[in-house]
């Protein structure tokens, strides 16, 4: 089954990878650029971090055999980023969603399926078109901010995904990074 929300467990910064990623992620953040350019340099930052076994703790790569799984790695304390880490087993996704704030994503460990959309009118309504299919291999980040940013991502694969999402809100505070979920007729 597929809901918004993702099942989510808070955990502590518990390596000293981490603990340094998010002082990383913290330097770049309050130089106070506007939200793209924060974005990109948010992911030059992470890339480096992407694989390394010491990053995440076993019990932050526990998958969930109900939902894709959200643990809040660190939310900081002014409310201007958090770092999460979601875990897709295979088969598992999201809802057709998109943001609150810039999003940086990273993927740690296996891959990633991710459709694009636009939002199109349709009658007093609207529609969503398909934009393009994107895989996401381990080693790889992206970042983007809103508007515009329309999609849906899985695990197609038959191994466990893996990948850390910075976002530029509290998302301790509110439960998800999703803005809103597109219950709307797709092309595909
Ligand atoms: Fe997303």
């Amino acid at each position: 089954m597929t809901t918004a929300n993702p099942a989510t467990v808070t955990a502590p910064p518990t390596t000293a990878r981490l603990r340094s990623l998010v002082a990383e992620i913290r330097e770049t953040v309050n130089r106070g650029l506007p939200p793209e350019p924060t974005a990109y340099m948010v992911a030059e930052r992470l890339l480096p971090h992407l694989g390394r076994t010491d990053l995440l703790t076993d019990a932050q790569c526990e998958g969930d055999p109900g939902n894709y799984r959200q643990h809040v790695l660190h939310a900081e304390r002014d409310g201007s980023f958090s770092v999460v880490a979601l875990v897709w087993l295979p088969g598992q996704r999201t809802p057709v969603h998109d943001h609150v704030s810039w999003c940086v994503t990273g993927v740690h460990r296996g891959e990633e399926h991710e459709r694009r959309y636009r939002l199109v009118p349709h009658g007093p309504t609207a529609r969503l078109v398909a934009t393009g299919d994107v895989v996401n291999p381990a080693g790889t980040v992206a970042a983007f901010a809103p508007p515009g940013d329309i999609h849906l991502v899985s695990n197609s694969g038959t191994e466990p995904a893996l990948s850390l999402h910075v976002y530029g809100a509290d998302i301790a505070r509110l439960g998800t990074s999703i803005r809103r979920v597109y219950d709307l007729p797709a092309d595909r």
